[in-house]
């Protein structure tokens, strides 16, 4: 079956820019980013600049949280609300990123609420699993990252499913400059779309995108894409430069 899955490059800017750093690189990417039809561009940033980037965000490109409560509204001190995040304009949001789940004890319950309101809140969610290094060298890696895909989704129909994407991001590889070789990241994805195609069926898994995020950076994105079931990057580091942010989306167009 050809491959249709319009391939996805969401950089996670993580903690990282101020606003006038936020324009600029907006500012000199917007008329460079591809059609949406080629590839989705996605800049995932700060909640406090998020309003501010998507009153200029370009036409091509598309803005998210990194985060979002599993609460409509309520004492939840320091947190933000989806309907916050909807009213903002904003259109995806990255949940579950390991670090939160391991510094802000995110579990597979509460990804799986947050799923939940995303999806209710028409926010693209960007599901975040990923191993350890301990768990890879344990060769229980897929293992591990089918019950994270498994919890994930409870309750979630194939129609909702559709409109998620996955980012798998083997936690030694994030930040590390050590990737995933291609053979890996493809591997572990090829198991993540088996685990959909168990809950969902062939024809909804083969329609999921699922992407590679872990030092993923101008010299690696092309053996990366490559591979038939690698959807596009969700990337760290690299995304903070607007060159190199371009660079990895026009590797995308061509996959
Ligand atoms: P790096 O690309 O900096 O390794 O970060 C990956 C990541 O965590 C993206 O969410």
């Amino acid at each position: 079956m050809a491959n249709k899955r319009i391939p996805v490059i969401a950089g996670n800017w993580k903690m990282n820019k101020v606003r006038d750093e936020a324009l600029q690189f907006i500012y000199s990417v917007n008329q460079e980013v591809p059609s949406k039809e080629l590839v989705e561009t996605v800049i995932c940033a700060s909640d406090v600049l998020l309003r501010c980037l998507v009153k200029r965000q370009g036409d091509e490109l598309r803005i998210g949280a990194q985060n979002v409560h599993y609460e409509e509204f309520g004492a939840f001190t320091g947190e933000t609300s989806p309907r916050v995040l909807e009213t903002t304009g904003v259109t995806y949001v990255i949940i579950g990123h390991s670090e939160r789940r391991e510094m802000f004890n995110e579990t597979d319950e509460t990804v799986n609420k947050k799923l939940h309101t995303a999806l209710k809140y028409h926010l693209t969610p960007i599901v975040c699993v990923g191993e350890s290094l301990s768990i890879r060298e344990a060769g229980t890696t897929n293992d591990y990252v089918r019950s994270q895909v498994v919890n994930a989704y409870k309750g979630v129909s194939a129609k909702n499913a559709l409109l998620t994407i996955v980012a798998y991001e083997p936690i030694w590889a994030i930040g590390t400059g050590k990737t995933a070789t291609p053979e890996q990241a493809e591997d572990t994805i090829l198991s993540i779309r088996n685990v959909l195609a168990e809950l969902y069926g062939n024809d909804v898994s083969e329609r999921i995108r699922i992407l590679y995020g872990g030092s993923v950076n101008t010299s690696n994105i092309e053996v990366l894409i490559a591979k038939p079931n690698i959807d596009g990057a969700l990337v760290g580091g690299a995304s903070l430069d607007p060159a190199s942010f371009l660079a990895l989306v026009t590797a995308a167009v061509r996959k």
